[in-house]
């Protein structure tokens, strides 16, 4: 079904392996416009519940947009080029299922980019971040300006956006732009137990707090109480948190059926 993409689902769990290792996973047109279509997959396959998103080779996450493509850009096409990512990405954070980036090496420009848009990290211990743009004469066009400071701080992000630099698994862990560092050999692993861990739970409240934590995130503190309390008020009317709360107290482990 896609040329650039391996795309699998199995018990619950879809894999998206971008799949360009010979040049290291770049993001082409193509690949973007497979990526929204795999996204919108994830969005409305109901089998699917969550989904690891990776690169293929030991190399390489994403080393960024096809900078051959980039060459022959003029400002409409440029921006229809970023446009064309950001709704792919945001589609992706928006699809209501937790997605995990599993970093199995460099992810600079849209692969940082990429990675931001999935909802948590796992870095393998070779993996490398960076925003190296500035250093092509262009910008990020995929969110880095906008989902970077909100991870990490204003200053931080600006440090790695401005300088284009890179920064290995550990630093990119002790600012917090990502959750964890494993070993590459257990990248996949690691990403799926952390996925079950979180599939146990009731589908309905993690996609309540998959939307109260993206969309609240650009409202007011006022404006996102509220929203928070409605979906608290909907989730209100579930069998799952009757099924949940039941459960606590008849200590038993409960069956969730996102109802
Ligand atoms: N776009 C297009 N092709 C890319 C690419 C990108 N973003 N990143 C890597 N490639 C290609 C290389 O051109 C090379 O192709 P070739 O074998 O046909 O010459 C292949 O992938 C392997 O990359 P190479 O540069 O030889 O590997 P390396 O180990 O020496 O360096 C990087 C790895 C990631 C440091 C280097 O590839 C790089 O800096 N890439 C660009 C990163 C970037 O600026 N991204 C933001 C783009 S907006």
């Amino acid at each position: 079904m896609f040329t650039n993409l391996l795309f699998d689902s199995a018990d619950g769990i879809a894999r998206l392996t971008i799949n360009r290792p010979d040049k290291l996973n770049a993001l082409n047109a193509d690949v973007i416009r497979e990526l929204g279509e795999a996204a919108l997959r994830i969005e409305q396959d109901d089998a699917i519940r969550g989904a690891i998103v990776t690169g293929a080779g030991p190399k390489a996450f994403v080393a960024g947009a096809d900078i051959g493509e980039i060459t022959t850009q003029n400002p409409v096409s440029g921006r229809r080029r970023a446009l064309n990512g950001q709704a792919a990405f945001r589609r992706l954070e928006r699809c209501g299922k937790p997605v995990i980036a599993a970093v199995n090496g460099f992810a600079l420009g849209g692969g940082c980019e990429l990675a931001m848009a999935c909802h948590i990290r796992i870095a393998s211990e070779n993996a490398k971040f960076g925003q190296p743009e500035v250093k092509l004469g262009i910008g990020p066009g995929y969110g880095g300006t906008v989902r970077l400071p909100r991870l990490v701080g204003r200053g931080r992000a600006l440090e790695l956006l401005l300088t284009g630099g890179m920064i290995d698994a550990q630093e990119a862990w002790r600012i917090g732009l990502v959750n964890r560092v494993v070993p590459a050999d257990q990248l996949l692993a690691e990403s799926e137990s952390l996925l079950r861990k979180i599939l146990e739970n009731g589908p309905l409240a993690v996609r309540a707090c998959l939307e109260s934590v993206t969309a609240g995130a650009d409202m007011s503190l006022d404006d996102a109480l509220a929203f928070e309390a409605n979906l608290f008020g909907v989730l209100s009317g579930t069998d799952d948190m009757r099924e949940g709360t039941a459960a606590f107290l008849e200590k038993r482990k409960a069956t969730f059926r996102g109802e």
